[in-house]
């Protein structure tokens, strides 16, 4: 008999195709990337790394053909390391990176990793505060490493920036080992230059290294596109990003350093210049044990795919079509802060546009095949279960081909539904206007269905 599971794969690749995915940090991947996760790497052991000494410079089909030493406890690696040697080598062709640990099992393993790699117990990082848009990797009062180091949180100012006057005071005042710029919900296009003027400042007055960190999860695709820049081009010294968001991988992390490669078997010296040692020794045995080379493989796919110039124009049409959806929001009153956006990702301010809160609008756009998540705005006066925003995002509709029609049809029901949310007031009574919400759900379920789900 078919496992249960089967059946409820088919009702999920139903839910993808016939609804909407407007959630920033999700996306769909291509057939490649699902063909490659879901092959038989996945029987492998191979904890430790390839070789990649002398590897720079080398042409793809160099890299596939040739059989290297390598770092690896376990035997039968000859076509796992070719496989995460074309991922790294890619990956560090994307970012600009002297070098790429691909072994991260998901962003927030890449970041505890990072912190592991540079930080003794009870050290500082400044990051963003998780209630101005920071992720809760960047010590969240929940998560182990908020435990573990003293993290102290910048924000941003009305108009939605970074605060970088607070975020140098704070630096200066508290001389972190480490400063992060990385966010969840975040509009605008960080400053780096400044942030790297920032850190010089405290490194000279601390009389030690300071590691400068991006965590570009969110947008790592549109940088890899050229669209938005690059941290690593304005003197940070690592990046880490998930690679399933704009990046259109599969699900993980990735760890991409500027510094000297060198073989991660002798411990080095905790100094910038040996980071790429120190993070593939924080990673594995540091944090974590057998990489996923099923999904390394799928990496090195989506890493190749995003190398192509057709990526380049896929990441320009999700910032263009975040700005039209931004502009037909706000022609139907929803109030957005910071006023709009300067990449994917869109925070409605429905408390102060609607009177409601963000969890009914999540629920309500749910039942009409708008997939989005509820999310706490800056200085937020919402219960955490109960904050007064919604977040969305143009990565996923992208992919299927909407543009910039789409977009304000999709602002239009949006609206529709808000006028349903007023008249309810609680998620209770949603069911009450079925038939309302119902023949929006037929009008997203035919939009949707003239753009198909890639891999489907
Ligand atoms: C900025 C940032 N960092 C880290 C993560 C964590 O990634 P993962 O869910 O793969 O652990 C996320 C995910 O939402 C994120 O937005």
């Amino acid at each position: 008999m078919k496992d249960l599971v089967f059946d409820l794969i088919e009702s999920e690749k139903k839910r993808q195709s016939e609804g909407l995915e407007l959630i920033p940090s999700e996306n769909y991947v291509s057939k490649d990337v699902l063909l490659a996760m879901g092959s038989v790497l996945t029987n492998k052991y191979s904890e430790g790394y390839p070789s990649f000494e002398g590897i720079p410079g080398w042409k793809e089909d160099k890299i596939a053909e040739e059989i290297l030493p390598n770092y690896r406890y376990y035997g039968g690696q000859d076509n796992v390391d070719r496989i995460e040697r074309l991922a790294i080598d890619r990956a560090c062709r994307l970012f600009h990176a002297d070098h790429a640990n691909v072994q991260p099992h998901s962003g927030a393993q890449a970041n505890n990793a990072v912190y592991f790699a540079w930080l003794e117990p009870g050290d500082t990082v400044l990051g963003m505060s998780l209630p101005a848009g920071g992720h809760l990797t960047h010590g969240a009062k929940v998560t182990m490493s908020a435990h573990v180091y003293n993290f102290i949180g910048y924000g941003v100012t009305n108009d939605g920036d970074i605060d970088y006057d607070e975020l140098e005071r704070l630096a200066l005042e508290h001389l972190p080992k480490l400063i992060l710029v990385g966010y969840s919900a975040f509009m605008k296009i960080p400053d780096f230059a400044r942030v790297a003027k920032i850190r010089e400042k405290v490194a000279e007055k601390a009389g030690y290294e300071v590691l400068l960190m991006a965590d570009m999860a969110h947008v790592a695709g549109l940088i890899a596109a050229g669209v938005h820049p690059n941290p690593l081009d304005f003197g940070f010294d690592l990046m880490t990003t998930t690679t399933h968001k704009t990046l259109r991988g599969p699900r993980g992390g990735l760890i991409l350093t500027k510094g000297n490669v060198a073989s991660p078997l002798k411990k080095p010296e905790k100094t910038l210049a040996n980071l790429p040692i120190l993070i593939d020794r924080a990673v594995f045995p540091g944090t974590q044990g057998g990489p996923l080379e099923h999904v390394i493989a799928a990496k090195a796919v989506a890493f190749g795919e995003a190398l192509k110039p057709e990526f380049k124009t896929y990441a320009e049409n999700i910032v263009k079509n975040a700005k039209a959806l931004a502009d037909s929001l706000k022609e139907n009153g929803f109030i957005l802060q910071g006023g709009g956006t300067e990449n994917h990702l869109i925070l409605v301010n429905v408390k102060d546009s609607f009177g409601f809160d963000g969890k009914i609008y999540e629920k309500a756009l749910d039942m009409v095949g708008l997939t989005l998540n509820a999310n706490s705005l800056p200085h937020d006066k919402g219960a955490a279960f109960r904050p007064s925003g919604v977040r969305l995002g143009t990565p996923a509709i992208t992919t299927r081909g909407l543009g910039i029609k789409e977009m304000q049809e999709i602002a239009k029901y949006m609206k529709q539904v808000a006028k349903i949310c007023v008249k309810a007031e609680t998620e209770e009574s949603l069911n009450k206007y079925s038939d309302e919400l119902g023949a929006i759900r037929q009008s997203v379920r035919d939009l949707a269905l003239k753009f198909p789900v890639p891999s489907l």
